[in-house]
């Protein structure tokens, strides 16, 4: 088989579209084609993901392990910190849904705060508070529920909100007005964090605890469609913060508190099979982040959360040739049961299934169905693989045989089945307690049909398939809710 890469080269008469013939006709093929590539990778021993290290590819933390082995008892003295930690989370579950919207109200709670009472608790905690600080800082967490590492001490809210007024300045140019929202969209995602900002980040309307708790209750009501099990959790301010430190600048405590944190507000079981994202933002291209299955690997989930928002703040660094801001605009962390291939497809990104996905464009506030999409849509896939600079990496090279291979049975099945899915969509819409236009995401795995993921319908790709003509561009809820609300400023 190693034949059959050899033939993927430029130099070969062999095209992509040729080996996916092979591949698709004959599933020995495939098998070689598969361990052909397995084998390229590992012989090439670069494990590092596409967007660099990871949980998945790096050495794991010394963990538990380092913490018995110092002289001090970090186990003893962390187990507060995460109870408070724990205390002070928000959390939303599909599981807190017994089918009627009243529910999803209720358990749309603020967090319960962990306040002291007594005099011997306020000694207690000063003691606690004192021996966490005489800590070396190789060993002292970089996140309490009250106190968290900064790398500038730059008022960062008062910053957000002064570029939010520029925005509204009447004697300035667009393009000026236009330059302060841009700076202000970044500052949100690369910014030190403080309450503001917090706060200002949770208001992202893409952010999953802004549809899905709507969603779920009008699937309820309809039965139309599955819903992975999920567990949506706000991070405390002091957890959201380490993405913005980094990964890697974790220390040994300060992944054993995140790391016991997330086993006990996603109510994790060792034998789980998770898909984990942040409220806005998945590892889909590099999906052996993505995932997070065994003992092991479910052990260490808070890290896969941190690795994750990292990489989507990463995008709108001012070290970027282009600075994409928004991926990592949310305060949520999300679970979600790990929704299993029945029908054993092909994969790219390192083992993401490609199944058939629908993208249905709504307007929530006619109730209708705007018009769908393939969601893996031939042009943008064969672009991606094929025409970009790195095309002629071994897992482009790799992606693009396995797509074309897939494409046929992905655009029947779209053709057979979007109507139909429109059509379920249309019967959810008056129970859909959303504004504005949406895109919705569907995937189909047998004859099962998830909701996957919602997002505002002008900031998801393919919304220029919708008819020029029924487009509505979204309100800006920074613009909306605080810009407008400042008093006169000028
Ligand atoms: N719970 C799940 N189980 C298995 N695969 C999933 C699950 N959720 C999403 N996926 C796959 O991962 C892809 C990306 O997931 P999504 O939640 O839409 O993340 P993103 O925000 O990055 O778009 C989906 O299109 C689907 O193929
Ligand atoms: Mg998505």
């Amino acid at each position: 088989m190693s034949r059959l890469i050899a033939h993927a080269t430029p130099e070969t008469t062999l095209t992509p579209a040729d080996l996916a013939d092979l591949i698709r006709n004959d599933p020995k093929v495939a098998e070689q084609f598969e361990q052909a590539y397995a084998n390229a990778m590992r012989d090439a021993g670069n494990n590092d993901g596409v967007l660099g290290p990871n949980p998945r590819t790096s050495t794991p933390a010394a963990g538990v392990a380092m913490l018995e082995t110092t002289e001090h008892n970090l186990t003893d003295l962390i187990a507060p910190i995460i109870d408070d930690l724990v205390a002070d989370t928000w959390t939303w579950s599909t599981a807190d849904l017994a089918g009627d919207t009243s529910t999803v109200l209720a358990a749309v709670q603020p967090p319960a705060s962990s306040t002291m009472f007594t005099a011997a608790q306020l000694n207690a905690a000063q003691e606690h508070t004192a021996a966490i600080a005489s800590l070396d800082p190789s060993i002292r967490p970089q996140a309490t529920a009250t106190a968290m590492q900064r790398d500038i001490d730059a008022p960062t809210g008062a910053l957000l909100a002064s570029m939010l007024m520029h925005t509204q300045d009447e004697n300035a140019d667009d393009r000026v007005r236009r330059s302060f929202y841009n700076r202000f969209r970044q500052g949100l995602d690369i910014l030190d964090l403080d309450s503001i900002a917090y706060q200002m980040i949770d208001m992202n309307p893409d952010s999953m605890s802004h549809w899905l708790p709507q969603l779920a209750a009008a699937n309820a009501l309809h039965q139309e469609f599955r819903i992975p099990e999920t567990t949506i959790a706000r991070a405390p301010l002091s957890l959201l913060q380490l993405p913005r430190l980094g990964y890697g600048a974790l220390n040994a405590t300060t992944h054993e508190i995140l790391n016991r944190w997330a086993e006990r507000v996603f109510a994790l079981e060792p034998q789980g099979d998770y898909f984990v994202k942040t409220g806005t933002f998945s590892s889909k291209f590099d999906f052996r982040n993505a995932r997070v299955v065994s003992p092991s690997e479910v052990a260490e989930l808070g890290d896969y959360l941190v690795a994750i928002h990292e990489q989507a703040l990463q995008m709108a660094s001012p070290l970027n040739e282009r600075i994409v801001y928004g991926a990592g605009t949310t305060t949520e962390w999300v679970v979600r049961e790990f929704v299993p291939d029945t029908e054993d497809s092909p994969t790219i990104y390192h083992g993401l299934p490609l199944r058939c996905e629908f993208r249905v464009f709504v307007d929530c506030d006619n109730d209708t169905v705007l018009t769908s999409v393939p969601y893996w849509e031939s042009k943008t896939m064969r672009h991606r693989f094929a025409a970009m600079e790195d095309a002629n990496h071994p897992d482009n090279r790799h992606d693009l045989i396995t797509y074309l291979a897939a494409e046929p049975k992905l655009k029947r099945r779209f053709k057979l089945q979007h109507r139909d899915v429109e059509r379920r969509i249309e019967r959810l819409l008056p129970d859909l307690d959303l504004v504005g236009q949406w895109s919705i995401d569907v995937m189909a795995d047998g004859s099962d049909l998830w909701l996957i993921d919602m997002a505002q319908a002008s900031s998801s790709a393919f919304f220029d398939r919708v008819p020029a003509r029924l487009r509505q561009p979204a309100e800006d809820p920074w613009i909306a809710q605080i810009a407008h609300a400042l008093p006169n400023w000028h």
